[in-house]
């Protein structure tokens, strides 16, 4: 006789909120949260299974204030302090805004360009970040979608003799202070810097949750792959840009007012769609600091 008793239903498995997937690659919506009153330990218990299960959640239609975004951000570990005093340091000093809005001629916020090519949120520290929440204050009327990138899958779709040749390997992750946005281009034209932040992680990083292995390797920061030619690096970094940029891995999110995202940077790549300059675009940013990458 046919059974379902192995079947759950979404009730049973997420019996604190409704979670829709948003594509096979990575992402989930969860719905019935609102995130502005306090999340109890049993719910964020569930939060976190789900987004070590998908890698990125999606809460819409929040109202949160400054405080609130960094209470809930402290649950998915200890925030990371901002490398700069940018305004949102005034409130708490792991808060920052991701705007182009500018007071007295100048950004108070970080990243304020358009265009950001494909990365892992500070890959060139010692600890880079583990989970990224931004929340979305004000939008451009079109463009400035983030683009994110499931390493999990991309790793697991490797060509057997690519995944052997990158067992193992190290690759230097870079960036320069002051190129923001740009910083590929910098990367492509300019040798390092003294300035410039370095540090080689592995090329394929393990989860600490879960044990799964996923593609660390990213087209805006890594620089080369240690112990191999220059030229031999360039190419199988290029030909690992490509593969781990194919449609099939990504979400694209259209933001509305009132999104929270909040993405593993351990398992995901993002980008950012470019948008005009002549827009507001003002994103309020809380991260938290991840364990070295093993
Ligand atoms: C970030 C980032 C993308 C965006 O905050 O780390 O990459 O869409 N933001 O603003
Ligand atoms: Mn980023």
């Amino acid at each position: 006789m046919h059974t379902n008793a192995t079947r759950s239903t979404p009730e049973a498995t997420w019996p604190h909120f409704e979670l829709r997937h948003l594509e096979p690659a990575l992402g989930a919506e969860v719905l019935g949260l609102d995130l502005s009153q306090p999340v109890s330990d049993a719910v964020f218990t569930d939060i976190e299974r789900a987004w070590h299960a998908h890698g990125l959640l999606l809460f819409r239609e929040q109202s949160i204030d400054d405080l609130q975004q960094v209470a809930f951000a402290a649950r998915f570990g200890e925030l990371a302090h901002t490398l700069k005093p940018y305004e949102g340091a005034k409130v708490h000093p792991a808060l920052m805004f991701v705007t182009n809005e500018k007071k007295d001629g100048h950004y108070v916020g970080a990243l304020p360009d358009g265009e950001m090519y494909f990365h892992s949120d500070m890959c060139y520290r010692e600890y880079p970040l583990s989970a990224s929440m931004l929340y979305a204050m004000a939008l451009p009327p079109a463009g400035g979608n983030t683009v994110f990138a499931g390493m999990y899958a991309a790793y697991e779709a490797l060509p057997s003799e690519l995944a052997q040749q990158i067992e193992g390997r190290l690759a230097m992750n870079s960036y320069e202070p002051g190129y923001g946005a740009s910083n590929v281009r910098m990367r492509i034209e300019t040798p390092a810097t003294e300035h410039t932040l370095s540090f080689a992680h592995p090329v394929v990083r393990t989860h600490p949750a879960g044990g799964r292995k996923a593609l660390y390797v990213n087209r805006l920061m890594t620089e080369y792959i240690v112990g191999i030619a220059r030229s031999e690096s360039d190419a199988l970094l290029k030909t690992l840009f490509e593969h781990q940029e194919q449609p099939r891995f990504q979400y694209e999110h259209r933001w509305q007012l009132g999104d929270l995202l909040v993405w593993d940077n351990r398992c995901t790549l993002h980008a950012r769609r470019d948008f005009p300059p002549t827009h507001l675009r003002k994103m309020r940013r809380v991260a938290v600091r991840g364990e070295r990458p093993v």
